[in-house]
């Protein structure tokens, strides 16, 4: 799968942009501030319809202009075209010049894994970052994952409604208990489905790129022990002095060890680094293997900040992506690009808002 046409309107920095792109490996070199983790960001918002910088539609609308247009061509067993533009006054999805009328249609189209430096809020963010990347995960490969997700808030937040009024009785209660706990129960099964997998493999990346010799073991921390229907009844005394629900899949976590240590409190910076790398790697690996096509990766800036050793760490999944025509999109300055990768590379400038591709031979 690759993108190979990315079209921006009055996205971030960008007026507009048209390129085109091959499989392989895609360099973006660029000094600061230049736009380069702005196209990263515009495909991995066409992937999963949110920035990886955790903001809002609103604030990638370039300056003055009054929503942003992003579209790409993706070249997967057949092209599909990718379109969505974003104003406050009007959000328009589609695929294949068709409107996309559940998101669960168009999710798992483009999957891109990202790598960036916000992704040390894995191990070191709250639980909410953590499920966010498991159902992201779960929402791109599970056909009706979504469903289940959206079916379960809608649920919750009728139920924590009930709860924050005062004279809430039990008979009241009781059928958004059940309604709660049918939509909660498949989101559970399948978390618990996953994270062993995930595990297996985030066990094996973090042993290629670790310097050190910790077994990374992963966790599910479900909320819910044995009954969800069961446990919540147990928690009703609770759940009225609170006024909100307290069990449940919105309460899940990923538990993160080296070596049977919690990670956030025992491990160093570096492994924090790489144990984040490695649940990217992880994620990367699992698309890959139950689709047989691996996802377009993202690497922002990360290459530069690794030593030698991380990043031959990465070399096999980057490697393995361009033998199965994948696209790797990777940014960087004029010091710090991944001199290992060779002559392999397209290799672009990016300067103010442009792209112009390099030249193949020199350095970029
Ligand atoms: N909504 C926006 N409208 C216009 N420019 C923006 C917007 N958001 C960010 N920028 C600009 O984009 C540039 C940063 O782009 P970025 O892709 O992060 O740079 P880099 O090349 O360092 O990765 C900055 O100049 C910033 O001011
Ligand atoms: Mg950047």
């Amino acid at each position: 799968m690759h993108l190979a046409h990315l079209r921006l309107r009055d996205f971030r920095n960008y007026a507009r942009l048209d390129a085109d792109f091959g499989p392989g490996f895609q360099l973006l070199v660029g000094d600061n501030a230049q736009g380069k983790t702005n196209v990263l960001e515009a495909i991995y918002l066409l992937g999963t319809l949110r920035s990886f910088r955790g903001v809002g539609s609103a604030q990638m609308v370039r300056h003055g202009a009054a929503g942003y247009f992003v579209g790409a061509t993706l070249v997967a067993q057949a092209e599909h075209d990718l379109k969505m533009y974003w104003s406050a006054r009007e959000k328009q999805l589609s695929l294949d010049d068709e409107p996309v009328k559940r998101i669960a249609d168009y999710y798992g189209r483009l999957r891109c894994v990202v790598f960036c430096t916000e992704d040390l809020q894995l191990v070191k963010g709250t639980g909410r970052i953590r499920r966010r990347f498991l159902d992201l995960l779960l929402a791109q490969t599970q056909p009706g994952y979504l469903a289940a997700l959206q079916r379960y808030a809608q649920a919750l937040q009728a139920r924590n409604a009930l709860l924050k009024k005062p004279d809430t009785d039990a008979a009241v209660l009781a059928p958004f208990t059940h309604e709660l706990v049918a939509a909660g129960q498949p989101l559970m099964e399948r978390r618990r489905e996953l994270v062993p997998k995930l595990s297996a493999l985030a066990r094996l990346a973090y042993r290629r790129i670790s310097n050190d010799s910790e077994e990374l073991r992963i966790s599910y921390m479900s909320s819910v022990k044995g009954d969800f229907a069961v446990e919540i009844g147990q928690a009703a005394g609770r759940e009225r002095a609170l006024r909100v629900t307290v069990v449940g899949p919105h309460r899940d976590d990923l538990q993160l060890q080296l070596d049977d240590r919690p990670a956030a409190q025992f491990a160093s910076e570096g492994q924090k680094r790489s144990l984040a790398i490695a649940l990217k790697m992880a994620q990367a690996e699992y698309f890959a293997g139950l689709t047989g096509t691996p996802p377009v990766l993202l690497i922002d800036d990360v290459m530069g900040e690794l030593d030698a050793r991380r990043r031959a760490g990465l070399m096999p999944l980057l490697e393995r992506a361009e033998h199965a025509r994948g696209q790797v999109f990777m940014t960087c300055t004029q010091e710090n690009w991944p001199r290992e990768l060779g002559r392999r590379l397209q290799r672009w400038e990016v300067r103010q808002a442009t792209i112009q591709p390099l030249a193949e031979e020199g350095s970029p």
